[in-house]
């Protein structure tokens, strides 16, 4: 009797397993997630880097740029994945002969440490693969460009071209929310820190008859929030009473 139990807890144990094995789906790995998850406590991820202070590691941009000028291929469509490899065999086996870096920049923040154990084959090849195809000098130009655009804006268009408040905002137009100029209206100079709260915290309430409450936007910069408070504030002077 026992042995019969024993037997069935073992065929729905061995069931269970495989179900479980089954079932796992092959999803594909994400070479984005898992660069921010592995590198980004060392490496830089941005593209161009916001600032080279304090750096421990050269950016992965720079350290991809460098790795595609240095590694040649004949056949271009074998570029790739001689990078790829490079990369592979790196992170795992670093070391001062096989690193490209300059000898003064392998000083000033020694060989990287091996991250065997943090990082699996596969992981590591959706990562390089996501580096030799993020980090390339048109996607930086353009990304360039259009920095160079935005600042040459005034700051209340770049604002309204970088974020969502012209979903429901409009200058002069009355839409879910209240136009720029209505909300000049009805304010003046000394609320200017009530809407940079809104702004920053959201509002609800405030306004009759606008049934979508003002979502916060925490993450906004303070800078951007107060010039475009400031200048919400100025379009008073356009408006006729
Ligand atoms: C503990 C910090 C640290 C972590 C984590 C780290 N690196 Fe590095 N890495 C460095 C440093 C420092 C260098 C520069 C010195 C060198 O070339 O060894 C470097 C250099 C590199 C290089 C350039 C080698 C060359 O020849 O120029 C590659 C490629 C690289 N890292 C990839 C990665 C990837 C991919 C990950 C994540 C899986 C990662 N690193 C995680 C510190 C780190
Ligand atoms: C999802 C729609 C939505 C978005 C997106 C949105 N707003 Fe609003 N906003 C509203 C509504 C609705 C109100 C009126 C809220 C109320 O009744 O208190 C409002 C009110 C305001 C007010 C007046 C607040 C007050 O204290 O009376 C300001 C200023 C404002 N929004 C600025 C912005 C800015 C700047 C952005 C973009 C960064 C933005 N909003 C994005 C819906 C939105």
């Amino acid at each position: 009797m026992r042995i019969v139990k024993i037997g069935l807890y073992s065929i729905i144990l061995v069931g269970l397993l495989n179900s479980c094995m089954d079932n796992k789906p092959k999803k594909s790995l994400d070479g984005k997630e898992l660069l921010t998850q592995k590198c980004a406590k060392c490496h830089n991820l941005d593209m161009p880097p916001k600032s080279y202070e304090n750096e421990i590691a050269p950016s992965i941009m720079a350290v991809t740029f460098h790795l595609k000028d240095f590694i040649k291929s004949n056949n271009p469509s074998e570029h790739e994945d001689k990078v790829v490899n490079f990369i592979k065999d790196y992170v795992i086996n670093p070391s001062r002969e096989k690193s490209f870096c300059d000898k003064d920049s392998l000083d000033s923040y020694g060989v990287m440490p091996s991250q065997k154990g943090n990082v699996t084959k596969d992981e590591l090849d959706a990562i390089a693969h996501y580096m030799y195809q993020t980090f390339d000098n048109q996607k930086l130009l353009k990304i360039m460009a259009e920095k160079s655009r935005l600042a040459k804006m005034p700051l209340y268009q770049r604002v309204l071209e970088v974020s969502s408040c012209k979903n429901c905002h409009s200058i002069k137009e009355d839409k879910v929310a209240p136009s720029f100029e209505m909300i000049a209206s009805k304010y003046s100079i000394s609320d200017r820190d009530n809407l940079i709260d809104s702004i920053k915290n959201g509002s609800r309430g405030k306004w009759e008859g606008k049934k979508v409450p003002m979502p916060p936007f925490k993450e906004m910069n303070s800078d951007d929030i107060e010039g475009f408070v400031d200048w919400i504030l100025s379009l008073k002077k356009n408006i006729n009473n």
